[in-house]
């Protein structure tokens, strides 16, 4: 478990009694960053079946440099409340290394799902390895037995052009590409190195070895028939720069700055995409508690092309994109699907899936944008303890807001022996933020796999 987390928590949960002053930010709670219960870094998101996914890399708690040792996925449907599918992915599938599971970028073909990554062979050098599964949320396995190419230069990222030709880029400090075949898992011809001109990637002030601003994390695609090569630029602190061209294969016009280096974290990573109607774009920063360029957090803002096709500057923000639509509180939803928490952590669940757990006193769950309609008469929730169990408050509007209900859990013999409890409701109508509050003793109380209201 986390102790720099947890003991976070512990302190977040003496907020409530510095009374009126804290009460504003509790109610401006803020949706950025997009996951709480662990560090994120090196976002690369995903349209599949009417979803966005978002594939990440994980700080572990408490890093003071890149330690990495596995992948994440998370999904939503609304772009507020996000589904963790824990980790499909981690360096143990990679026979032949042994650290640095870096920034990686899945695509969907053949009715597969191949998620490229950067780590380290066991030789020292860095490599790109591709991973392989028949479902989005994995398990992934490794495709190749060995990289897939290899030239010690990291952060790859996959486009599949229109015509059915796909490219992968990748690079720190150079950027090269190649072009894959329709396996995926190979490629025609040799690794080019593309000419990294001032004209296509911007100047770099006072540094002679890297005249160009072009630094890592390049992220390909194309909109209405131009081409974007978006990249971390002008290292360190990091800004997000981007350049366009005709072709996936340039040539490169740079064209500036999307987001300046800000909220601390010295690199930065993009992935953009559109959902819905709407353009996304996700990167990373240090805003959780204890945050920082090792201890990382993915968020995601949205944003407008210009007519001409250009990407506007914006700044990181705490309040994130808005909600698309609302959430079913009458239809079964898993208890790490989350909006915004305090003090959790997951896990993989006996009962499929994953399930919340490291629950303490006073720890909570915002689930944003709840349609309760013309009222809810009933909660239930899926729970296990191996303690004696503890409340769940059922509050509206922040952590300490209207209660309607509290559900009692008790203990059921194990953090895998679940029960259903339920409790009746008063008081919730029309749309609101959901507050789970849990409270009861020291230590741990139970650990949560869904829950449902009845109307
Ligand atoms: C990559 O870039 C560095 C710094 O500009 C340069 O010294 C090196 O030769 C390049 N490596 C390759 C393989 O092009
Ligand atoms: C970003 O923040 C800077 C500094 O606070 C501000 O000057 C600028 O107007 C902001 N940009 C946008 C697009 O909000």
């Amino acid at each position: 478990m986390s102790l720099t987390l947890k003991k976070i928590a512990a302190l977040a949960s003496l907020l409530p009694f510095f009374g009126g002053l804290l009460d504003g930010v509790r109610v401006a709670r803020a949706d950025n960053p997009i996951v709480q219960t662990i560090y994120t870094a090196d976002p690369a998101p995903m349209v599949y079946n009417d979803r966005l996914y978002v594939f990440t890399g994980h700080d572990e708690d408490g890093s003071t440099t890149y330690n990495m040792r596995d992948w994440h996925v998370y999904s939503t449907t609304d772009m507020a409340n996000w589904q963790d599918h824990g980790s499909p992915l981690s360096l143990a599938q990679f026979s032949w290394a042994n650290a640095n599971a870096w920034a990686g970028q899945v695509v969907a073909r053949n009715s597969k799902f191949y998620w490229y990554v950067p780590v380290r062979h066991t030789t020292g050098a860095m490599a790109v390895g591709v991973a392989v599964s028949d479902s989005i949320t994995g398990p992934y396995r490794d495709a190749l037995g060995k990289p897939l190419v290899e030239n010690n230069e990291i952060d790859p990222t996959v486009y599949i052009d229109t015509d059915g030709q796909a490219y992968l880029y990748w690079g720190n400090p150079n950027l090269s590409y190649v072009e894959l075949n329709s396996d995926m898992t190979s490629y025609s011809g040799s690794i080019v190195k593309v000419d990294l001109t001032t004209a296509g990637f911007g100047t770099r002030s006072g540094n002679a070895q890297r005249p160009t601003t072009f630094e890592e994390g390049p992220w390909l695609y194309k909109r209405n028939s131009l081409y974007y090569m978006i990249y971390a630029a002008d290292c360190c602190s990091e800004d997000i720069r981007y350049s366009t061209g005709p072709s996936a294969t340039g040539p490169w016009t740079y064209r500036g700055v999307i987001m300046p280096a800000q909220g601390k974290s010295f690199t930065n990573h993009p992935g953009i995409i559109d959902y819905k109607g709407n353009s996304y774009f996700f990167y990373h920063n240090g805003a959780l508690p204890g945050g920082s360029g090792y201890t990382r957090s993915v968020s995601v803002e949205r944003f407008t092309y210009n007519s001409d096709g250009t990407i506007p500057s914006f700044n990181m923000t705490t309040g994130g994109p808005p909600q698309l639509g609302t959430l079913d509180p009458f239809a079964r939803q898993e208890a790490e699907t989350i909006a915004f928490s305090s003090g959790l952590k997951t896990e993989v669940c006996s009962e499929g899936g994953i399930d919340v757990s490291f629950i303490d006193n006073g720890d909570y769950i915002k689930v944003k944008g709840v349609a309760f309609g013309n009222g809810a008469k009933t909660f239930t929730a899926r729970v296990a303890s191996a303690t004696s169990g503890g409340k769940i408050e059922l509050r509206l509007g922040n952590q300490e807001g209207n209660l309607i209900g509290t559900c009692t859990v008790p203990g059921t013999g194990g953090w895998q022996t679940w029960t259903t409890v339920t409790c009746s409701v008063s008081g919730a109508t029309g749309t609101q933020d959901l507050f789970f509050r849990f409270t009861g003793g020291s230590g741990e109380l139970f650990n949560f796999n869904w829950w449902q209201f009845t109307a």
